[in-house]
């Protein structure tokens, strides 16, 4: 019998041996009380993600789908989803986001030297979701006062099991109306930021009418930027942290060697990726190892089972820096619904772990004292207590 609960906090604490169990006993498992279908295996996840035209994201990308039909660009298909997706990778370039290191790092060292004034400091709240949150507001010019509510709603909405219904449905709303607010705001205030490139930027829609985004869509691009622009790193750097603490071995290589510091960062989010699946809705029937998926079925691609899985990862419970990379990154999607936020997201990471670690190379974190959150898809903790130790002076 496989104990597969995801909404289960004992899944949450260690999700690991679970997914061994689906990947050797059951590959295309079916969860009957949810009834949704979930592939496993590494080979299989990537080719699914492929294959989007046999999984289709329309149905939304979560266990519940509840985002179905919504604006955002995740849940968008062929052919809709390539003038969205196009416009916004010509705003999104990796040369823009390098751009944004030596902000990054000046932000790193102010969070950090301010978090380390305290004999124990939050490592999630004070750091890690800090760091991404203000980097994300400032590419896409989200105000000062903004910021606390953002990252509310976007927790809200994320939110699964102990948050009431209702409570979601407000702070969606509410999200709605700070938009929209912020867009009117941007119109009469344009200035060098992704929002106001993203107002000024024509390109043929599917219709073949060149033309600029309306409010509505504009509105979406916002909120899923703000959104995804910090909810899965600001997971990944305290996922990534425990990890060190678990294998000193891995800490000191790092220490020893800066120039491990870019595969670290692909470690660290195939160790322990902050998103975990990506739902899909069958779109015919699929036969996969001897099941059947039929068609309109809810699949779950279990990204954090594939990026452990034996069958491509030599010793993949071990946590090695030094790695081989995987070079499809599975952990940030693959296809036509890549990450968009890849260069950014790899930037925050390896910026936090070299300043944090260059300043206070036996920082410790308690993960006994954390607390876990139960998102429908993301796997990481809203509090982490942390102890900067000695520090080293530069
Ligand atoms: C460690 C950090 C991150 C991880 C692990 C991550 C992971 C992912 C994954 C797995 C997908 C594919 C979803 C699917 O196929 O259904 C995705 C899509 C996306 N990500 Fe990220 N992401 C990260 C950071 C970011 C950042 C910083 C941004 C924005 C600045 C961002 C924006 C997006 C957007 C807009 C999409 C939708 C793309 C599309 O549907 O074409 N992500 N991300």
């Amino acid at each position: 019998m496989i104990d597969f609960d995801p909404y289960s906090i004992e899944f949450h604490n260690d999700p690991y041996p679970v997914y061994k169990q689906l990947r050797d006993e059951a590959p295309v498992y079916f969860h009957a009380p949810l009834n949704i279908y979930a592939i496993s295996r590494y080979a299989d996840v990537v080719e699914a993600h492929r294959d989007n035209e046999t999984y289709s994201s329309a149905g939304g990308v979560t266990i519940e789908g509840t985002e179905a039909g919504g604006a955002s660009l995740i849940t968008k298909d062929i052919p809709e989803h390539r003038w969205h997706k196009a416009l916004v990778t010509k705003v999104f370039t990796r040369e823009r986001m390098g751009a944004m290191e030596p902000f990054v790092r000046e932000l790193c060292v102010k969070l950090l030297e301010k978090a380390a004034e305290k004999d124990e400091f939050d490592f999630v709240n004070d750091f890690a979701v800090q760091l991404p949150l203000s980097v994300i507001s400032e590419l896409i010019g989200i105000p000062e006062e903004f910021r606390h509510d953002i990252h509310y709603f976007a927790n809200m909405m994320l939110a699964r099991g102990e948050v009431d219904p209702a409570q979601i449905y407000k702070a969606q709303k509410a999200s709605d109306a700070t938009y929209a607010e912020l867009i009117r705001y941007r119109r009469a205030h344009p200035r060098d930021d992704v929002i106001t490139l993203l107002m000024n930027t024509e390109l043929e829609d599917d219709q073949g009418v060149v033309r600029l985004l309306t409010d509505e869509e504009l509105a979406a691009r916002f909120l899923e930027l703000a959104v995804a622009g910090h909810e899965t790193v600001s997971k990944a750097i305290p996922n990534g942290a425990v990890a060190m603490q678990r294998f000193p071995s891995e800490r000191q290589k790092l220490l020893d060697d800066p120039s491990l510091f870019a595969g670290a960062v692909e470690e660290i989010l195939r160790f322990d990726p902050p998103s975990q699946l990506q739902g899909r809705t069958a779109a015919r029937d699929v036969t996969l190892h001897g099941v059947t998926i039929p068609k309109g079925y809810r699949t779950m691609l279990l990204t954090g089972a594939a990026t452990r899985d034996e069958r491509k990862f030599e010793a993949p419970d071990v946590f090695d820096v030094a790695r081989d990379n995987d070079m499809v990154s599975i952990y940030f999607g693959y296809g036509i619904h890549r990450c968009l936020g890849i260069h950014l997201a790899r930037l925050e990471i390896r910026v936090a772990f070299q300043e944090l670690l260059s300043r206070f190379p036996d920082f410790e974190v308690f993960p006994d004292r954390a607390t876990r959150v139960v998102l429908s898809n993301v796997r990481g903790m809203s509090s982490l207590p942390c102890r900067a130790g000695a520090r080293t002076y530069m």
